[in-house]
């Protein structure tokens, strides 16, 4: 079984076919994320590049909101019109192929985690993701990144690209230490995955249980929404 994985992120759209072991058969493409980002110019981007990819049997899906049995309920990085859009009807009809669609801070979870005890997992992009696993059982759609961080700013305000923009590198780095401090305290974690595109600008070492993941997590676990499908659906 091929599986063709989609990340779609706030900058860049990501595609790559992975073999049921999670082995890349392709070369990982990227695009970058059209502005506006509505849904049908992610489409025609998608279509392109699975266009340019071998064969695939199933689709899997990380898309950057709340997700729910493949319907969007937010998009706060890409276009308003996404909200209530099928996703994954629509491209169940484009490419005639099963298609699965979870949040993109799950799917890059689902690619990071051991699957033992308690694992968070948070990317640095765009906007901010997180995912919480237990016993590598998902808990969908936790929306960390919106959630009052401090000064009445999100965890996305000032980790996202914007707060990393705004805040600079020195102070961005504090503000993560901070936050991690706050999410140990509340999760309890056996182990915290940091993973998206800005994880390179970490500085300095991180406290313990935390480690930084590689940005092709982000596709690589696709797999599983295909391999632990039962569990996926029972959760979403
Ligand atoms: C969205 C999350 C997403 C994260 C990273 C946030 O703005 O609300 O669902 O995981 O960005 O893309």
């Amino acid at each position: 079984m091929k599986i063709l994985c989609i990340d779609i992120g706030g900058t860049g759209i990501k595609t790559i076919v992975l073999d049921q072991r999670g082995k890349p058969v392709s070369e990982r493409l990227r695009s970058l994320t059209p502005d506006p980002a509505t849904p049908a110019a992610c489409m025609k981007v998608i279509g392109e590049q699975a266009a340019k990819q071998p064969a695939f049997d199933r689709v899997s899906v990380g898309f950057p909101g709340v997700v729910r049995k493949g319907v969007i309920y937010t998009a706060a990085n890409l276009h308003p019109r996404w909200v209530l859009h099928n996703l994954k009807r629509e491209l169940e009809k484009r490419l005639h192929k099963p298609v699965q669609v979870t949040n993109d801070a799950d799917m890059q979870g689902f690619g990071a985690i051991k699957g033992r005890g308690v694992e968070m997992v948070i990317t640095l992009g765009t906007g901010m993701g997180s995912a919480l696993f237990v016993e590598g059982m998902m808990v969908p759609n936790i929306e960390l990144g919106h959630h009052p961080f401090r000064d009445n700013q999100s965890y996305e305000d000032l980790l996202g690209k914007k707060g990393l923009k705004k805040l600079g590198r020195k102070k961005w780095n504090k503000r993560l230490r901070q936050a991690i401090a706050t999410m140990e305290a509340l999760f309890n974690y056996d182990r915290l995955y940091i993973g998206g595109g800005n994880a390179a600008k970490i500085e300095g070492a991180l406290p313990p249980k935390t480690q930084i993941v590689p940005n092709i997590a982000g596709l690589l676990g696709g797999v599983k929404l295909w391999t632990q499908r039962k569990a996926q659906e029972a959760v979403q």
